[in-house]
């Protein structure tokens, strides 16, 4: 073919492929996403989970603090509760059908119950990472992540969330004493009023909310995130001051590496996940372009370490079981 002819093709080719239906543009990059999903296989999934074949390894009475990313599953409690405290075997988050931790902390009060190893991240759940603590608790820190997109959809599904969670090493006033200080609450008009999911999304507090509770910052304040903070919270994820970083996507196999990790064995209800939130799925399925449209880039790279770390981690669990 001559080569001006050559160049007409590629560019009608570059058309067709940016007009074709989403299913073909996934299709050209499938050799990535065929590779994704055979990063394990279902047989190495069966065996990180049974405990019959493969004990897992006695609780280590390791502390842990849970970083509580909002629309991350608030059914990990059952995991972290259950591991630092002692509890009726049975008791689960869905015993309740809301205020899950208020309830759990009111009937297993955290100080006769938890026997230091739950750290603090009161007052409410998603309390941010201060300096102090995260140099003075290296490696207690656990977190389940969840693809940017989607935990955006389901901020928004959940009443157009606005959560400024404080700690206490924060600067500014009011002190951070009361469980979602309406006081503390800044400038959330703009995501409350999002008239839908893009004007949401578009808000800078909607975004870089794990991001912005890796350095201190609330997950929804309104200042969009600096580069460097980007990068401080990307590089604290993947560092040794976390002890498990688990993936909402992987609900179960999160939950094995848990108890790989810090020892102790799962209990039923660490595996049923609490408000799981279908509509997300739903709108997923209507609107494919959707996810790919829906931009958080400083989450995006935390959630990358976050997949890469989680890998790691889950192969070389396994290749301790092939030794
Ligand atoms: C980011 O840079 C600003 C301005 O230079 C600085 O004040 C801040 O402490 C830095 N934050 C982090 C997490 O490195
Ligand atoms: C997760 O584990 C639970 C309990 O074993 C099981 O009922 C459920 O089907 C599992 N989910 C997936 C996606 O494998």
């Amino acid at each position: 073919m001559a080569p001006r002819r050559a160049r007409v093709w590629c560019r009608l080719a570059a058309v067709a492929l940016a007009l074709a239906p989403p299913a073909l543009r996934a299709a050209e990059g499938g050799s990535e996403s065929e590779a994704d999903a055979r990063w394990i296989t279902d047989a190495e999934r069966a065996a990180l989970c049974d405990g019959a074949a493969h004990p897992y390894p006695p609780h280590s009475r390791r502390p842990v603090r849970w970083v509580h990313v909002p629309k991350t599953g608030t059914s990990f409690m059952n995991t972290v509760w259950h591991y630092a405290c002692s509890l009726p075997p049975t008791a689960s988050a869905s015993d309740f059908s809301a205020m899950y931790e208020k309830h759990f902390a009111q009937r297993f009060p955290p100080a006769e119950h938890c026997a230091r190893l739950m750290l603090d991240h009161s007052p409410a759940t998603h309390k941010p990472i201060g300096d102090g603590e995260w140099a003075a608790h290296a490696g207690a820190f656990v977190t389940m992540l969840r693809a940017p997109s989607t935990r955006l959809v389901s901020a928004f599904k959940h009443g157009r969330h606005c959560i400024q969670d404080c700690s206490p090493e924060m600067r500014n006033a009011p002190p951070c004493t009361a469980v979602r200080d309406a006081r503390r609450l800044n400038k959330c008009r703009a995501l409350r009023r999002a008239t839908g999911l893009r004007e949401y999304a578009e808000q800078p507090a909607a975004l870089g909310c794990a991001a912005r509770m890796l350095v201190g910052r609330a997950c929804n304040e309104p200042l969009a995130l600096r580069a460097n903070e980007s990068r401080a919270a990307a590089a604290r994820l993947g560092s040794v001051g976390f002890g498990f970083v688990g993936l909402v996507e992987e609900w179960n196999l999160s939950v094995c590496l848990f108890h790989r990790l810090l020892g102790g064995t799962p209990r039923p209800q660490e595996f049923s996940a609490v408000r799981v939130n279908k509509q997300t799925t739903i709108i997923f399925r209507r609107h494919p372009d959707l996810a790919r449209a829906l931009r958080d880039p400083a989450d995006e790279l935390l959630y990358a370490v976050a997949t890469r770390r989680f890998r790691r981690q889950v192969r070389a669990v396994l290749a301790k079981f092939a030794r």
